[in-house]
Order: C-alpha cells, then structure tokens, then sequence
C-alpha cells in the first residue's frame, strides 16, 4: 500500500498565456503536514484547487488518498476538507446551524448533525456563541467556523489556503493548536501561507514555490542547511575596540558588519571561531562573547522565493 496521501507530477496549469504551474511534483505522506510556501500569484492556490478537484490540470497527474483527481473525482471529494482563503459560511445562518446544513447535505441525520455541529464548535471554542448569526463573528471566529466546517465530514486530508492570513496573534496560535491536534489524529494536511514561523512550526516538510515552479523542497532545518548563511557574532566589552577588531577579522579574510558593540560575519564552518579569537588576540583584544548564528527559514525564502522573483 501507498502510504502517500496526496501526490502531483508534473502538473501544468495555464491561464491564457500565465503558466500558474509550471510542472510542480509534491509527494505527501499520510500523517504529515505539506507546507506549501510562496508569495502572491506563486501558484499556490492553483495547486490547491487542482488538487482538491476543482480545477483540471492541463498536464500531469495528482492523485488524493490514492484517487485520481480528474477521473476519481468524486472518491477524492469524499475524502477531503477544503478551506478556503475566504471563509465560507452562511452569514445569516447561526454557527450551530452552518454546522448542522453542511453535516446534513454529507448524509448524516437531523440528531447526528446536531451532536457533530456541538462537538466541533466546542473544539474551535465556538460553543457560546453557537446561536448566533454567524455575521456577527469576529474575523478568527469566522476562520474557526470555517475549518470546523471543513471538518464535518471527518475528512481525511484537509487543505488549508492561507488559513491564518488576517487573523491577530492569538487567533493564529490558536488555529496552529487545531492543527496539530488534527494531526496527532492522523489526518494529512497541505497548508500553503507566506509565513515563515507558520511554516516552520506546523509543517514537517516545506515546498517553496515561486512563478508556478518548486524551487525547494525539504525539511525546514534541510532546507536552512541548503542555503542558509550561518554567521559568527563577536561582542567586545568596549565598543570603542570595534574599528581595531573589524581590522583584524577584515585582515583574516572575513566580512565583519558592525554594530553596537557586536561584528557579524558570514562564515562557512565553526572552524572559523579560531580563526577569530586568533585575529583578535593578535592585536590584543578578547571577545566577551562568541555566537553562531544558524541561518533561518527567512534567510532561505529570501534567497530562493526573491531570487526566482
Ligand atoms: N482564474 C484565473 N484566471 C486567470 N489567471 C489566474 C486565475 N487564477 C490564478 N491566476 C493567475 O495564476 C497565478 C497563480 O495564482 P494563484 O494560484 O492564485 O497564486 P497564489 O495562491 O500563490 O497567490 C497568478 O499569476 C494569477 O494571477
Ligand atoms: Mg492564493
């Protein structure tokens, strides 16, 4: 058995003469969380909708929890939650009753429906305001009604477009918990955002995407290694010391930056640390303190996503 829930290759999918994907391969497992990274127009919402059935590919294949996309759509779509990156509910409709409408159109019985809507408005902490029209939601109440609503069906791969875009602080962490909470279920998640932290903190491997191309794959600590710059950060006690120490580690061959009473520079290996202390021991100096800056995930979506930009 295939233990991949969701797999693309090779999909193409045009607009007229924009190529919103250009020959995109992603091969998900069951259990995992996608991140799919990428700026606006990247794509990222193309490959969602193809995947999702919605939209047929023009070349390649993608299959869902083993169904083809084009030719099993309907096995797919019984399979899936999608949410959108623009909640979905019925404004006029209650949380409770979006919940009940959605549960009922899927098959499920009037008390079924009921008992389904109650427990995932409890788990979106929803349960107070389970009789209200949902246009009176506050935009992260609308989000949480709009996943729970992707998740009537019990689904076993939900898409997630940009869940988090536009909520405040708190709604996100929040929405991150469910996630991880769906997760630690079972289900297979593909969530596309642009950012980093949500990326690096719910997905176990990253695909960037730049201009309908995937212009990295990998875990996120992969993905640092891959392109990230690790640098060395030396802090002086006095930092009227800094232009002597900038001579010496310039002198040593290294790049220093200044700053406050701190020089950073760019090095390849922690092999370097000598070459430091070295450099500034030759003209009497000593480091108070001497960090390693491992590269971040921002480094690696500047580099890739900006440079195929
Ligand atoms: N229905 C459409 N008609 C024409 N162009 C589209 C359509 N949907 C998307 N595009 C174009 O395809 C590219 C990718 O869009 P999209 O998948 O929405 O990117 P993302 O979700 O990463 O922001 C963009 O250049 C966008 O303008
Ligand atoms: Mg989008």
């Amino acid at each position: 058995m295939n233990d991949l829930m969701i797999e693309a290759s090779d999909v193409v999918k045009a607009f007229g003469a924009q190529k919103a994907l250009d020959g995109v391969s992603i091969a998900v497992p069951k259990g995992t969380v996608l991140g799919l990274l990428g700026h606006n127009g990247a794509g990222k919402t193309t490959l969602v909708n193809v995947l999702t059935t919605m939209l047929p590919p023009d070349r390649g294949t993608a299959t869902v929890g083993g169904f083809d996309v084009v030719t099993q759509a309907h096995q797919v779509r019984s399979r899936i939650g999608l949410t959108g990156q623009f909640a979905a509910v019925d404004e006029s409709l209650s949380g409770l009753d979006n919940l009940v409408l959605i549960a009922r159109l899927l098959g499920a019985s009037t008390r079924e429906a009921k008992v389904r809507g109650t427990e995932l408005l409890e788990l979106f902490d929803l349960a107070d305001a389970a009789k209200r029209p949902s246009r009176t939601y506050s935009g992260g109440m609308r989000r949480r009604l709009d996943l729970a609503a992707s998740l009537v069906g019990h689904p076993e791969v939900i898409f997630l477009d940009e869940p988090t875009t536009g909520l405040d602080p708190a709604g996100r962490l929040g929405l991150w918990e469910v996630v991880e909470g769906l997760v630690t279920d079972g289900t297979t998640v593909l969530l596309t955002t642009q950012y980093l932290d949500e990326a690096d903190r719910l997905a176990d491997s990253i695909t960037v995407l730049a201009q309908g191309r995937v212009v990295a794959s990998g875990t996120s600590a992969e993905l640092k290694a891959q392109v990230g710059q690790r640098t060395v950060t030396v802090t002086l006690a006095d930092a009227s010391d800094l232009p002597k120490a900038q001579g010496a580690l310039e002198r040593a061959g290294m790049q220093p930056v200044p700053a406050l009473n701190t020089l950073t520079a760019p090095v390849t290996s922690s092999r370097e640390l000598a070459v430091v202390v070295r450099a500034l021991d030759e003209v009497g100096l000593e480091a108070t303190e001497l960090a390693l800056g491992e590269p971040t995930l921002d480094d690696v979506y500047l580099t890739l996503a900006a440079h195929a930009a």
